[in-house]
């Protein structure tokens, strides 16, 4: 598959190494230009640096690694239309904290930034000296580290899902962009932590309730709902 990179810093670099290794085309870019690339590509091998709006063009998963606030580190919106987009971004102010975006996440957000996206909200909750580190193909998916995944388009989440499992994860659907968008922020009880599938989907079933702070009113019965659905029904 070739996976246009946006951001060569700490997960856009961690994650093009990965995708390298499970043997997909990779094409990183940054704010400066392929040329400031040259070394991060030399040491990634079969990877090419390219401006921003190449790499969009090139990919047909783009993985978005830039600041959230950044706006204009995002490619031109038709470039992405009807692309598979991986959102890892988070809504950090530059000076600290976070952008208080009301009832709508982050991800929501960048969908409208980049209308008819197919946007899949992944690799948010993982820090990268996690992603870097802790991928296991040799263990069950169940198993291995969960990261976690929300999301509109079904038939995207299972292409992204795929990938995931590819470089060592376990893949673990939140639901919605709404909804699972929300149980993936950066102050929810599953950001940064290091569940293996079979515990995160313990946890959800077990510890949900914690989660009311961050997910209030019928939101919360919608997620789990939706959960327990695009898990499969698998419980524990
Ligand atoms: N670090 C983590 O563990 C972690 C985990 C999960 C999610 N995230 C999210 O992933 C995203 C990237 O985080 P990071 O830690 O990898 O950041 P980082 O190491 O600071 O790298 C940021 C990358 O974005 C590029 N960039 C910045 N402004 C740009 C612009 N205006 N146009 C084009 N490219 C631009 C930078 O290019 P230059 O170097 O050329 O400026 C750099 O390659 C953030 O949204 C963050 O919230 C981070």
């Amino acid at each position: 598959m070739k996976i246009g990179i946006l951001g060569a810093g700490r997960i856009g670099a961690t994650a093009a190494r990965l995708f390298v290794a499970a043997g997909h085309e990779v094409a990183i870019s940054n704010s400066r230009g392929p040329e400031s690339l040259r070394e991060l590509v030399a040491g990634l091998g079969p990877a090419r640096a390219m401006t921003i709006d190449a790499a969009a063009t090139f990919g047909e998963v783009v993985l978005l690694a830039v600041p959230w606030h950044r706006e204009d580190a995002l490619p031109r919106p038709e470039l992405l239309r009807g692309k598979i987009v991986i959102d890892a971004m988070n809504p950090y102010r530059p000076e600290g904290g976070f952008f208080d975006l009301g009832a709508s996440t982050s991800s929501e957000i960048v969908l409208q930034r980049l209308p008819g996206a197919r946007l899949v909200k992944t690799f948010n909750t993982i820090y990268y000296e996690h992603l870097a580190t802790r991928g296991r193909k040799d263990l069950p998916v169940e198993e291995r580290h969960a990261i976690y995944i929300a999301g509109d388009d079904a038939k995207a989440k299972e292409a992204v899902s795929r990938l995931i499992e590819e470089i060592g994860f376990a893949p673990v659907d939140t639901g919605s962009l709404r909804e699972g968008g929300r149980l993936q922020q950066p102050d929810s009880l599953i950001y940064n932590q290091t569940y293996t599938a079979r515990e995160a989907r313990a946890f959800f079933r077990n510890e949900l309730h914690k989660l009311v702070d961050t997910l209030p009113g019928s939101e919360l019965a919608e997620a789990l709902e939706a959960m327990t659905q695009l898990n499969g029904g698998r419980r524990g």
